[in-house]
């Protein structure tokens, strides 16, 4: 048995939600590892929709351990919101259930008056944030002043840590004209709230090191997409953790050897949300028509997603990047009725032709698509439980794909239903 690490192939919302579920219903241990409730899905299980933002996908199964860990920021009142609205739904969450490891970081009141403020600073050259007050909080890390899950053990140093931060950042918003934000409000609140949050806390390092010698199944769930990854995405552009699979390790703390199958999620077109170059956005009926039949909204914001064809490019690289065992394929069935769909299989960089995503982002808004165009299908793919359902081009597109990211297909996803899959490898087994 080997433990698998899930994470997007582009700039997340490929469809993660359903394959998360279904490798967590046959996972044991079940872990985040970064970001934060920017993230969302919906799982319906035997008809009942839950939301998730915070909670790892294993948290609705009788018999998993849920863990949050140390690479995660977490909103503590949104975290214990989440396990109240679960728990209205039937959903048992405990101690025994649910981990938070005492290393993760917390994310405050300030850190989303900051994120707000930051966005409206940058005017045109906002980011879209989701406004959740994730990158100051991950500032706040790196700069080691952030409030960790186990300052909430030690009041004393709780307020000293606070009255530290709050006094660096009540200058800045001062600055950017907002209301400062008072130290002892925040630290009345924390403490509302420490012992339900501690009572979730534990050593996230070692009870995956036990999970690893009594061989359970891991299963870590990635968050957003590898084009959002702080080092590798589209810079300045993207979230503020990394998103690839190595962070696996980091932000839960296992050696890189405890991920043995890397599963590249995968839509069977591109979107994004939020600002930042998108080499094959379909700015008109095309990236119309995707947006409408691929429901291509925000789950957890709202917002209209930028639509465009699937970029071979980016894939291969997220591919390599994240050392992708097989890729799950998303939303075929949104390419239904097309006369033909483009692919794009390298850049335009001036007047030379290159492989590979740029670090710069004057490049990255300069490169324009290379495509090459396939035959569409005018039959259905959706709800398809075999290749041979599938018709010929539809297959023919699956196989093209596979073959310019040079990773194959694990499995094809026809629908949001559970059954609507195509299995060609089970990523649990060796
Ligand atoms: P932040 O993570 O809220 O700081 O947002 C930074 C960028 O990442 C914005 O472009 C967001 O739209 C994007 N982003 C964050 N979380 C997600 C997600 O779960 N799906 C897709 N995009 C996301």
């Amino acid at each position: 048995m080997s433990n698998v690490a899930v994470i997007g192939s582009q700039w997340g919302d490929e469809g993660k939600g359903k394959i998360v579920d279904w490798l967590s219903s046959r996972a044991d241990v079940v872990v985040r590892f970064q970001g934060g409730h920017n993230a969302g899905h919906t799982l319906v299980i035997d008809g009942v929709e839950y939301k998730l933002n915070l909670l790892p996908s294993g948290i609705v199964r009788q018999g998993k351990l849920s863990i949050i860990g140390n690479g995660v920021v977490v909103n503590p009142w949104c975290l214990l919101k989440e396990i109240e609205t679960l728990k209205e739904k039937g959903v048992r969450i405990k101690p025994e259930n649910l981990m938070l490891a005492e290393n993760a970081n917390l994310i405050l009141p300030v850190h989303q008056a900051l994120d707000q403020a930051m966005e409206i600073t940058r005017g045109q050259n906002k980011i879209g944030t989701t406004n959740r007050g994730i990158g100051p909080c991950y500032e706040d890390k790196v700069a080691r002043r952030g409030i960790r899950v186990c300052d909430l053990y030690h009041p004393e140093l709780l307020k000293e840590k606070l009255t530290k931060m709050m006094f660096h950042h009540n200058i800045l918003l001062k600055g950017m004209g907002v209301d400062p934000v008072d130290v002892e409000a925040t630290y009345d609140k924390l403490m509302e709230i420490s012992a339900d949050i501690l009572s979730y806390t534990g050593v996230v390092w070692k009870v995956l090191d036990e999970a690893r010698s009594e061989n359970k199944k891991i299963l870590f769930e990635g968050a957003q997409g590898t084009m959002l990854d702080i080092d590798h995405g589209t810079y300045p552009y993207v979230t503020s953790s990394n998103t690839v699979s190595s962070q696996a390790a980091a932000g839960s703390g296992v050696g890189p050897d405890a991920v043995k199958f890397v599963l590249g999620i995968t839509k069977a077109y591109t979107t994004r949300v939020g600002t930042g170059p998108f080499p094959t956005e379909q700015d008109n009926e095309v990236g119309q028509r995707l947006g409408e039949r691929g429901k291509e909204f925000g789950t957890n914001t709202g917002r209209k997603r930028r639509c465009g064809w699937f970029d071979a490019v980016m894939v291969r690289q997220a591919a390599k990047i994240n050392g992708m065992s097989g890729i799950a394929l998303t939303k075929l069935d949104v390419l239904d009725g097309l006369d033909e769909i483009k692919i794009c299989v390298g850049y335009k960089l001036g007047d030379k032709e290159i492989n590979h995503c740029p670090s710069s982002q004057i490049e990255q808004a300069e490169v324009e698509p290379i495509y090459e165009t396939v035959e569409g299908w005018s039959e259905s793919t959706y709800g398809a439980r075999s290749w041979a359902e599938l018709p010929a081009q539809a297959v023919k597109y699956v196989r093209r794909i596979e073959e310019l990211i040079n990773t194959p297909v694990t499995l094809l996803s026809t629908s949001p239903e559970r059954d609507d899959t195509i299995l060609m490898h089970d990523p649990f087994v060796d």
